[in-house]
């Protein structure tokens, strides 16, 4: 029997999600994922000076502006054809690897661990869909002590981001041609004294729990594989080379298809807007993308588009980060960790693509970036500047690629008599969360619930799981009610 089965919202999310299933004979068969809210930044910034578009672009999203400030950023330095002297790139990095371990920490106590942990009967545990809980009472009661602890955890990880931006969330320090910030030594101390105890709660605590998770759910190293397909800008740059596809990043650029990693080259990227509510035409560059909203669009099941590289569906994400340095760099410490970790769980490569490969690959990187921090903070070169001069011409165009904690972010604008002419933004969330392309393929969330068993479609946790494992952000994904509050979309809240 075919029953379809959805849930709007999707709670413990960033932003607004519907998943629409069909379940045939408690087995998911087909899946629509639909982003519910229009952004529209595109066109906020048109028209704007084009220095703003680092203070703007991050206001997407609160939960992961440190990767909207590095990527806008970017895109300016590459338009304006300069490179950040290495204080102006190191502390980039810091102000983004302190939001990392924040979102990382957030989304796995506060967004996900309730989906394996039954806390307490008092909000905010409660209301929820009465999964198989598999702990047992005395380790759930840990993990509900972890999620309290976690929560002053990311307030450390705020404050290590605020050391170097003035203020966290949404940066005022990170401009066009590096940073404002000056690195001091009481800085630095200050910094490194809150990274240090949060190496000692990822160490201790969250690269525990994560294993207790993964050995009572064994059964979800087989569910949500994706599509297989992974892409990845890298992220946390190592060097000023120009060229963002050869500069050395802690985290390399590549795609990995069938076992191996390929060269990623921007041009192949294209937008498909067939099943997304946009008039503008399909398959555009980003470069060349326009952001025509057109609500009653038949076809029309998300305001996000579907991002592809050369016409295929990628997932990215820490899963992809993982795969590709898994493959480069088999010998490097945080790989051998991986495979340490699979092999602890009696797990193989293989399992990596599903619901438990991706919260385990997003806890170990959060140990082995912290790890770099302490590094990376002390190279900083108190007195030398942060920042590079701006020659500002009155007409560029650039981009800027950049791995956010959720993946592949990237920005692109067109500067014309010194305004913005036109500015896009192809987020993570664009990518995992895309809708059906102009070929008809679903995107990776979508192609991640086929196979899903939902027993119950009254009670479609599985479908839950799976989706979160993705850590979708979709204020950062969809392209705001209109300025006279008239309703665009209708959600019930289950
Ligand atoms: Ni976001």
């Amino acid at each position: 029997m075919r029953i379809n089965v959805t849930v709007n919202p999707l709670t413990r999310i960033e932003g607004h999600l519907k998943m629409e299933a069909v379940v045939d004979n408690g087995t998911v068969v087909e899946a629509r994922s639909g982003a519910t809210m229009y952004r529209g930044f595109e066109q906020i910034l048109r028209g704007r000076e084009p220095l703003d578009a680092v203070q703007l672009a991050q206001r997407f999203c609160g939960v992961c502006p440190s990767a909207h400030a590095v990527a806008s950023s970017q895109c300016l330095d590459n338009a304006y054809g300069i490179m950040p002297p290495d204080n102006g790139r190191i502390l980039r990095n810091l102000v983004q690897g302190s939001n990392y371990i924040q979102s990382h920490v957030l989304h796995f106590y506060h967004l996900v661990a309730l989906d394996f942990v039954k806390g307490p009967d008092v909000p905010p545990f409660i209301p929820r869909y009465e999964a198989d809980y598999r702990l047992s009472d005395k380790a759930s009661a840990a993990v509900v002590d972890h999620y309290l602890q976690a929560l002053q955890m990311r307030v450390k990880a705020h404050e290590m981001s605020a050391v170097f931006s003035g203020k966290m969330p949404h940066s005022a320090s990170v401009v066009a041609g590096g940073s404002t910030s000056a690195p001091e030594i009481d800085k630095i101390t200050a910094f490194l004294a809150r990274l240090s105890e949060l190496r000692a709660f990822i160490d201790n605590v969250y690269l525990d729990d994560i294993v207790t998770i993964a050995k009572a759910y064994p059964d979800y190293a087989e569910t949500g594989a994706g599509c297989g397909n992974l892409l990845s800008y890298g992220t946390f740059d190592l060097d000023n080379t120009r060229d963002v596809t050869k500069r050395r990043r802690f985290y390399g650029m590549g795609r990995y298809q069938a076992g191996r990693v390929e060269a990623l080259d921007p041009a192949k990227i294209t937008e498909d807007v067939a099943h997304s509510w946009y008039a503008s035409p399909s398959h555009l560059e980003p470069s060349l993308g326009e952001t025509l909203p057109d609500a009653r669009k038949d076809t029309g099941y998300s305001w996000i588009k579907a991002p592809r590289y050369d016409n295929t569906v990628y997932e990215v994400g820490p899963l992809a980060r993982t795969m590709i340095l898994l493959t480069n760099e088999p010998d490097s410490a945080q790989a051998k960790k991986v495979t340490e970790a699979l092999t602890l769980l009696g797990l193989k490569k293989h399992h990596l693509f599903s619901v438990l490969g991706r919260h385990l690959a997003r806890a170990i990187e959060t140990k082995f970036l912290a790890d770099a921090m302490v590094d990376w903070v002390l190279q900083l070169k108190p007195g030398e500047p942060s920042c590079a001069d701006l020659p500002m011409p009155e007409s560029a165009d650039g981009f800027g690629l950049w791995d956010g904690p959720r993946g592949a972010l990237g920005h692109w604008i067109s500067i014309r008599n010194n305004v913005i002419d036109r500015y896009q933004v192809i987020a993570p969330t664009t990518w995992n969360s895309s809708p059906r392309d102009d070929q008809g393929i679903p995107g990776p969330v979508e192609q991640a619930l086929v196979g899903a068993r939902v027993p119950d479609p009254n009670n479609p946790f599985a479908i839950a799981r799976i989706v979160r494992s993705f850590d979708p952000c979709l204020a950062c994904s969809v392209h705001v009610v209109t300025p006279k509050g008239r309703l665009l979309h209708k959600v019930t809240a289950v």
